[in-house]
């Protein structure tokens, strides 16, 4: 089969025929359809030092992906041949406290898929069954691409009620213009997103109504607030950008006693001034991928009762053409790219 290969010698990826899976009793062998190219796989291509440190070579590179089941494991129960899927890119193991305590998504020997073990850019990706999540009819395969980082944003966003708060999104990344479409959603009052990229900030106004954009190189986060009518600050932040900068602006736009989700991932030790955390009472929360499988059900059923994410597929191409989905993620012009393995 032909598969995205990380060979592990400088830059890049390799497209090459590689042996089909072998599945196991409890794995399904999944034909892949459609990839979405995610943040960790560009760092993967650039092959810094996290990349050289994480990922074991020669791998088959990349986890948000959708398509149909064509094999069964002999013990897997409730799936069929044919059926469309997507399915949670962390495996976990059996055995820690968290798992044995249905606290799946914080199981510390999870591996990623097209991280630690063989991913999904590729015809046919293997994967447990407990990991495959069918699609309904509404929600076809390019959407089922997306769901990954859909569910990032889902995990976040539904981590505080949202309900009638102002809402601070920094970073207008897809997963920050996703987080805003769910806040809109599950009814906020108003939804602020900030950025340095004005095409992302214009992006995310065309596809989330009623959304304040600030793009902070050029404008005053506190004024546009002001304006908005809110007087004391944001009842609930959610850091989606890793930059140092746009956490020092939450902190300073966050009201006393206000709620935090971090998402974004600094690219290294970043200075907090925790004085301002501990005057202001805040409850800040780690978000790490979805939880298994409540975040699942909520976005599935959030799209199919209209949440509207998809504007955020900016490039799609034939799977053959992934050198180009790369350079358009690695320049910033793209959002998300979504691969195509028919
Ligand atoms: N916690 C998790 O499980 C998880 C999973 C996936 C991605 N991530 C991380 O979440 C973040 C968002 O992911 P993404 O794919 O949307 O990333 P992205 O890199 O495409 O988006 C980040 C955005 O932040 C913007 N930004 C930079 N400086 C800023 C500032 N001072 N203020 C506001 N915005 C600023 C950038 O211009 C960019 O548009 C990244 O840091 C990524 O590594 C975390």
């Amino acid at each position: 089969m032909r598969a995205l290969v990380k060979d592990g010698n400088g830059e890049g990826l390799t497209m090459r025929d590689v042996p089909v899976p072998e599945i196991g009793p409890e794995d399904v062998l999944i034909r892949v359809r459609r990839t979405g190219i995610c943040g960790t796989d560009l760092h993967i291509w650039n092959w810094d030092d996290w990349a050289r440190r994480t990922v074991p070579t020669p791998l088959v590179v990349g986890h948000e992906f959708a398509g149909e089941i064509a094999a069964l494991g002999a013990a897997v129960p409730g799936l069929s041949v044919g059926q469309r899927v997507s399915g949670e890119g962390h495996v976990i193991g059996r055995s820690s406290r968290a798992a044995r305590g249905g606290r799946f998504h914080f199981d510390p020997e999870t591996r990623g898929v097209g991280v630690n073990i063989p991913g999904a850019f590729a015809e046919y990706l293997r994967l447990p069954a407990f990991n495959v999540v069918p699609l309904p009819d509404e929600i076809d395969l390019e959407l089922g691409a997306i769901l990954d980082p859909l569910g990032n944003a889902v995990h976040a966003a539904l981590s505080f009620d949202l309900v009638g708060e102002d809402v601070l999104i920094t970073g207008a990344g897809p997963i920050g213009i996703m987080a805003a479409a769910v806040a809109r959603h599950v009814g906020a009052r108003h939804v602020v997103l900030t950025d340095v990229n004005p095409a992302r900030l214009a992006l995310a106004g065309r596809l989330v109504r009623q959304l304040t954009t600030v793009d902070v190189g050029r404008q005053r986060l506190d004024q546009v607030a002001r304006a908005l009518g809110m007087r004391e600050g944001f009842d609930v932040g959610l850091e989606m950008s890793g930059a140092g900068a746009a956490f020092d602006q939450m902190l300073d736009q966050l009201l006393m006693g206000s709620k935090l989700a971090m998402l974004g991932i600094p690219a290294g030790a970043v200075p907090v001034d925790w004085a301002r955390v501990v005057f202001k009472g805040l409850t800040i929360k780690g978000i790490y991928g979805r939880e298994m499988f409540e975040t699942w059900h909520k976005m599935l059923a959030m799209l199919q009762s209209g949440l509207e994410v998809r504007g955020v597929i900016t490039h799609r191409l034939p799977a053959a053409r992934f050198a180009e989905g790369f350079a358009a993620m690695r320049s910033g012009e793209a959002v998300k790219v979504v691969l195509d393995w028919t």
